[in-house]
């Protein structure tokens, strides 16, 4: 199975951090494909601006809609 893991906290020895890691290296291991999303290493700013809001379809958002649909394709 192709799973995206989707992590948001700022601490990388965090106890988030810690379960977020085994869950992907369990997963693995189990033969499964993981893509770890870390939002704070790539600074992301969940506000929507103006500006990528009159862009809606041509943003850098777009990166993250391609992650979640080979996370959703069954290849
Ligand atoms: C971005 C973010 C969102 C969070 N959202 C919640 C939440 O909705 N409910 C909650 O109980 N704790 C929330 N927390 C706190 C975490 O659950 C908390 O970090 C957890 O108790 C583990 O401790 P840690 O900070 O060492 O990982 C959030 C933390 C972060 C960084």
């Amino acid at each position: 199975m192709r799973l995206l893991l989707v992590f948001a906290h700022p601490l990388e020895h965090s106890f988030a951090a810690v379960v977020a890691r085994t869950a992907k290296e369990t997963l693995e291991a189990g033969g499964h494909s993981v893509d770890m999303l870390e939002l704070y290493r790539e600074g992301f700013d969940p506000r929507l601006t103006e500006t990528e809001r009159r862009g809606y379809h041509s943003t850098k958002r777009k990166a993250h809609l391609q992650r979640i649909r080979q996370a959703l394709s069954k290849i």
